[in-house]
């Protein structure tokens, strides 16, 4: 069968005729060509179901504080900008980490709401900040976000604010982006896989599936889509 085009690192296309039609029909075949990934935060909840869905078709470096091949701290750009050193130029960058305060409105201090602000939000732009000279041209970025500025829970309201900025810092950056670069981020739910965590903190609300959360990391990555935030729930 003879390959029309070839668009690394995003997929091949093959025509192919649709089966039984006679050739009257025509659809291409997608087939996934090997990227390489950087997944930060791989050795978490969410890291770890985005591992699982990806790394059988690409290869993954795993970044963490303490845990992965690469060790680094999103919040402290020196070393985000040392973790790119260390990888070298690669097609996508994953970030699922972002650590916000959890606790009453009433009792909310600045400070808290700027852990939420610094870490999650500033750390998760940090990494596209230093990445974009780092990818291969046609790569993407995909952030993770949250469910609790869609479905709030009592003493959510620090996430609430970082999820928000999250979704609106890839509105707006993704109209900037150079050389066919593409941004998402990832909002799920809570996970199947943390409800044993986190789910008393979250009453009524119904647990997301943990392959469908890897599955919005592998649309964003291996996708078309930009500037998106990407539902699970
Ligand atoms: N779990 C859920 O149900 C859920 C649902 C919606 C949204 N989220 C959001 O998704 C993000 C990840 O949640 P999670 O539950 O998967 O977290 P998690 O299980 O606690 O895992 C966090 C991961 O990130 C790494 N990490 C933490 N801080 C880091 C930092 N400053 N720099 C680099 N790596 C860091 C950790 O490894 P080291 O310890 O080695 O650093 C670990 O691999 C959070 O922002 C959370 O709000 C989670």
């Amino acid at each position: 069968m003879p390959c029309l085009f070839s668009l690394a690192p995003v997929l091949s296309r093959c025509m192919l005729s649709w089966p039984g039609s006679g050739g009257g029909q025509r659809l291409h075949s997608m087939k996934a060509i090997e990227m390489k990934i950087i997944v930060i935060g791989a050795s978490g909840d969410i890291g770890g179901v985005v591992c699982a869905e990806l790394s059988e078709r690409h290869d993954i470096i795993k970044v963490g504080r303490d845990s992965g091949d690469i060790h680094a701290d999103i919040a402290d750009p020196a070393s985000i900008k040392a973790m790119y050193r260390k990888a070298g130029k690669v097609d996508a960058v994953i970030s699922a980490v972002g650590s916000v305060h959890f606790g009453p409105l009433s009792e909310f201090t600045q400070e808290q709401f700027m852990l939420g602000l610094n870490n999650k939000v500033m750390g998760q732009v940090n990494v596209v900040l230093a990445g974009l000279s780092q990818l291969n041209d046609g790569g993407s970025f995909t952030l993770t976000s949250g469910v609790l500025d869609r479905d709030p829970i009592r003493m959510g309201a620090g996430a609430a604010t970082a999820n928000g900025a999250l979704g609106g810092f890839v509105v707006g950056a993704a109209i900037e982006m150079p050389r066919g670069l593409r941004i998402n981020v990832v909002s799920p739910g809570l996970l199947e896989v943390s409800v044993e965590r986190y789910g008393a903190w979250f009453p009524g609300h119904v647990p997301v599936s943990s392959r469908h959360v890897g599955l919005a990391y592998a649309k964003s990555v291996e996708g078309a889509i930009t500037g998106q935030v990407i539902i699970v729930e």
